[in-house]
């Protein structure tokens, strides 16, 4: 937490005056400036005669807040307090975490895609167009701090569940460091979103008048990844100590960028890294709940896209370091996707799906399909699967029967159906309950209300990536990182796993609640950073000046005091 002091006397010297500091958000306190603030700095009359505590502006924000009718018009009013009084944006934040979150980032932050251009106010971030392509290293010098810890990135194509929004993506990174800053504390002006626009494919923008976006198709081919190119070698010219995080590229453009880069300079992609280790950490709780190993369990992956995938490869890797060779791993997975089991008799696997085929002789005299496919009631019908995750968009896959089966077999079955919207969940968490007895560890991809079974009440926990990347971005600015390794990211998930309040209440939820979040966050930069130190990609500290700059780090919003400054 930075003390007030420290802001003073680093910001005294070059403070604004007047209007310019009631328009500057970074320093802005509104109502809340004192007296002799108010008589040094140029703001006698200004503003209304009452000098008002935070708590009392929080509270006149929130009733502002809630006079909103939609929640669009709620993440516009947060964006706009954002824009003019920061602090008092995040203690906003911070008080009504759990009501706030879904507004400021996901799923309220899609329609601020959709609508960017309809609802754009004020510059936030930097848009890098593709005509600007031989001048990005000029574009990032117009930023508008010159210290960054953190740069979330976007091309805007496959933004959460709504594809394609161009220039309309800005609201993704926008929102995604207001998360890093909430919980993993990281300094709000030492944050870039920033949106590369290399056209869109949506119709529906290219047509819309007011589109703000460079109204051109999309870029595609080697002509995309030289303009990729062109802006990571900017990014490591200009700030080569950043953190570049990137965020809803379409698959066939995220894992190439993130293989060709990741051991260049200090990267991760979320969608992919976050996905898996937020799943890894919950998958490590409720195996610990169970009493059993990671390398116990038979884990059924229904869905084998970019998050099935990934999610897998998150946890064979654990698995191998569990001691099982890579060999042994693949042998505890069952991929299925729209076509049935993945086994070596298909032709038609990715090599990333290919991992993950079983041998056709483990599977012979299985029931099929007409088609002759192995579906996910067979492959619960012949294994004891211990584990069963679901992203596949298909809602309600896991049906009354497949559920009961899986659950004669073990004790406490492990059953998470991630796919998102709601409506797109593979099972409703109070079916699951109800048909394993109350013995299910479910966890899920969207928010569902407790379930209350038997006399008691059964949290649900929501397997949300912020449990991972703010504590990330912690990790690397406390450690000093230079790099994002696998193993910093197993950590991660290792750290969240212990961390949850199931393994001390049996009927509390697998992942903490959004207010501990901030707490977890430091312990599982702790523990990345530990990690990275181990790995050698950041300097050795002992543990102790770890955690103390751990917690040094994780900036805290509280208004500066300017009543020491000589002005
Ligand atoms: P994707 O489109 O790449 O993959 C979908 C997969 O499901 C494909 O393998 C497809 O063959 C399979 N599938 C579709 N219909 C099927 C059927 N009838 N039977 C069996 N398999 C079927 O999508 P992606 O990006 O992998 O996302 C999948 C879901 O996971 C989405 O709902 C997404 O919102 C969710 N997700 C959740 C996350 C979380 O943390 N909770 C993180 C990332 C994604």
């Amino acid at each position: 937490m930075i003390t007030e002091q420290q802001t003073t006397q680093s910001r005294s010297s070059d403070l604004p005056r007047g209007m310019d500091l009631l328009d500057n958000h970074e320093l802005n306190k509104g109502t809340a400036f004192t007296e002799q603030e108010r008589s040094k700095l140029g703001l006698q009359g200004l503003l209304p005669p009452y000098v008002a505590s935070i708590e009392e502006q929080l509270v006149r924000a929130y009733e502002a807040y809630k006079r909103n009718q939609s929640d669009l018009d709620r993440h516009i009013f947060l964006r706009a307090l954002q824009d003019t009084n920061e602090v008092l944006f995040y203690r906003l934040l911070l008080e009504h975490i759990e009501e706030m979150t879904p507004i400021v980032y996901t799923p309220v932050v899609a329609q601020a895609c959709q609508q960017f251009s309809h609802i754009y106010r004020r510059p936030r971030g930097l848009f890098i167009s593709y005509p600007l392509r031989d001048s990005i290293p000029a574009v990032l010098r117009n930023r508008p701090d010159p210290e960054v810890d953190v740069i979330v990135v976007t091309d805007g194509e496959r933004i959460l569940g709504i594809g394609d929004q161009g220039a309309g993506g800005m609201g993704i990174p926008i929102g995604k460091l207001s998360l890093y800053t909430l919980v993993g504390g990281i300094r709000p002006n030492r944050t870039l979103p920033i949106l590369l626009d290399v056209g869109t494919n949506n119709a529906e923008r290219l047509n819309d008048p007011e589109y703000l976006g460079w109204r051109h198709e999309r870029i595609t081919g080697q002509a995309y990844f030289d303009f990729i190119d062109q802006f990571v070698q900017a990014v490591k010219q200009e700030l080569p100590k950043t953190c570049l995080q990137w965020e809803d590229f379409a698959t066939p453009h995220a894992r190439p960028i993130l293989q060709h880069y990741r051991d260049e300079l200090l990267t991760f992609n979320d969608d992919i890294q976050g996905t898996a280790a937020v799943a890894l950490g919950a998958v490590l709780g409720a195996v610990k709940v169970s009493g059993k190993s990671l390398k116990d369990q038979q884990i059924v992956m229904f869905g084998a896209g970019s998050a099935g995938i990934g999610v897998a490869d998150g946890l064979r890797a654990a698995m191998r370091v569990e001691g099982l060779s890579d060999q042994e791993a693949r042998t505890h997975f069952w991929v299925i996707d729209k076509d049935g089991l993945l086994h070596s008799g298909r032709k038609d696997l990715t090599p990333e799906m290919a991992v993950y085929a079983q041998p056709t002789e483990r599977v012979s005299g299985w029931p099929r399909t007409s088609k002759g496919q192995v579906g996910l009631a067979d492959v619960i019908g012949k294994i004891e699967a211990t584990t069963l995750i679901g992203l596949s968009t298909v809602a309600g896959a896991f049906s009354e029967t497949i559920v009961r089966e899986m659950a004669r077999k073990v004790q406490r079955p492990i059953i998470f159906p991630l796919s998102n919207p709601t409506a797109k969940s593979e099972a409703k968490p109070e079916d699951l309950i109800r048909w394993t007895d109350g013995r299910a560890l479910v966890a899920t991809g969207s928010p569902f209300a407790p379930v209350r079974y038997d006399g008691r009440t059964v949290p649900i926990a929501q397997c949300n990536n912020i449990f991972i990347f703010p504590a990330m971005g912690l990790a690397l600015v406390a450690s000093g990182a230079s790099r994002v390794t696998d193993a910093m990211l197993l950590a991660a998930a290792r750290a969240l796993a212990t961390n949850s309040p199931a393994l001390k209440d049996s009927s509390a939820a697998l992942l903490p609640p959004l207010t501990d979040i901030r707490r977890v966050a430091a312990e599982i930069a702790i523990a990345v950073g530990a990690e990275a130190q181990k790995a050698g990609v950041a300097p050795k500290l002992a543990e102790d000046e770890l955690r103390r700059r751990v917690k040094a780090s994780q900036w805290f919003p509280v208004y500066p005091s300017f009543a020491g400054t000589d002005r």
